[in-house]
């Protein structure tokens, strides 16, 4: 085994077929590979260089974690959870937990060392993962303001990325309503025009940096823009022509839209998205069956450092 990945048991089949030859078994969540770790789309949180450890009390099993690396260590839930969280505790050497539910764009942590029991007295580590959050899986202290869940995606992949539009900058939100993206844009102080047939919640429509444009997402001419979000239903191939022709225009720079699949993974299609250079797709933990897809100038990357 040199890596593992936590996938959500919905999505894992999703992951075992990205791993292809490399899957090597899986404990509950946790899917094995033989290969090094890649940043797999359908992984919520990557394990570089999982290691077995074998223990022989709680304080051991400890001790042999803060051997590996001084903490933090986060539990991932599979069986004999007490046992395990008596020894996440104990890596912690008294320091309090960090508080379950996240606030909109609380600072990054350093990643995690995330390990979980397989027997009683054995365990797979990993020091080194992909996560600043157990299981790369974030909640929020949620806002009853937003006019849809769908906010907590943009919540999910600001808070989890550090970067985000700034205030004044010009964001294009394709499929718009009810307004979740359209409220967490406006709320950043971003000049937000909205686009789709359908209306936006009037307390987002209202707001001064706000512009709905009732358009065909698919009609609109490129313009000068500083971000271009997507949420819009549409078949994969659609939103990748669409993002070819605004990338092409040269006149925006900054992409994140949700590609949404119906029935199977077109995995094909994904592949041809992952080709933009410099692009990356994720399934967040707000996504359904769709992931996030992402391509930004090398001056957004810097503000994420
Ligand atoms: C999942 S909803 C978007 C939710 C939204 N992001 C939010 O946070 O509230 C998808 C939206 O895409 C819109 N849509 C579908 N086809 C469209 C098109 N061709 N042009 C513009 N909007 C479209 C639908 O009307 C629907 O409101």
């Amino acid at each position: 085994m040199k890596s593992a990945y936590w996938a959500p048991e919905k999505f894992a089949n999703d992951l075992r077929q990205e791993l292809g030859s490399a899957y090597a078994g899986e404990y509950g969540s946790l899917i094995l590979s033989l290969e090094p770790a890649k940043d797999l789309v359908w992984a919520h949180s990557v394990w570089r260089n999982p290691v077995r450890l074998e223990f022989t009390s709680i304080g051991d099993g400890a001790k042999k974690l803060r051997a590996l690396r001084n903490g933090p260590w986060a539990l991932a839930p599979f069986e004999n959870h007490r046992r395990g969280s008596l020894i996440e505790e104990q890596t912690r050497g008294g320091r309090k937990p960090p508080p379950a539910k996240l606030s909109f764009l609380s600072p990054r942590r350093s990643a995690l060392g995330q390990f979980l029991l397989v027997e009683p007295g054995v365990m797979i580590a990993a020091s080194d993962t992909s996560s600043w959050v157990p299981q790369g899986e974030p909640t929020f202290d949620e806002s009853s303001e937003a006019p849809s869940r769908a906010y907590l995606k943009l919540w999910e992949w600001f808070t989890i990325e550090g970067i985000h539009p700034r205030e004044g900058e010009t964001c294009l939100d394709l499929g718009a309503s009810p307004g979740g993206w359209t409220w967490v844009l406006a709320n950043l102080g971003a000049q937000v025009t909205s686009i789709d047939k359908a209306d936006l919640a009037p307390h987002v429509a209202t707001m001064p940096n706000v512009t709905l444009r009732r358009a065909d997402a698919f009609k609109m001419k490129p313009e000068k823009l500083d971000w271009l979000f997507s949420d819009v239903i549409c078949e994969p191939r659609r939103l990748l022509q669409l993002v070819h022709e605004w990338r092409d225009s040269g006149l925006c720079r900054n992409f994140v839209c949700t590609i949404k699949f119906k029935g199977e993974t077109d995995f094909k299609v994904l592949r041809e998205f992952l080709e933009i250079p410099g692009s990356h797709a994720r399934h967040l933990f707000h996504n359904k069956h769709e992931v996030t897809w992402w391509s930004l100038s090398e001056e957004m990357r810097e503000r994420a450092k």
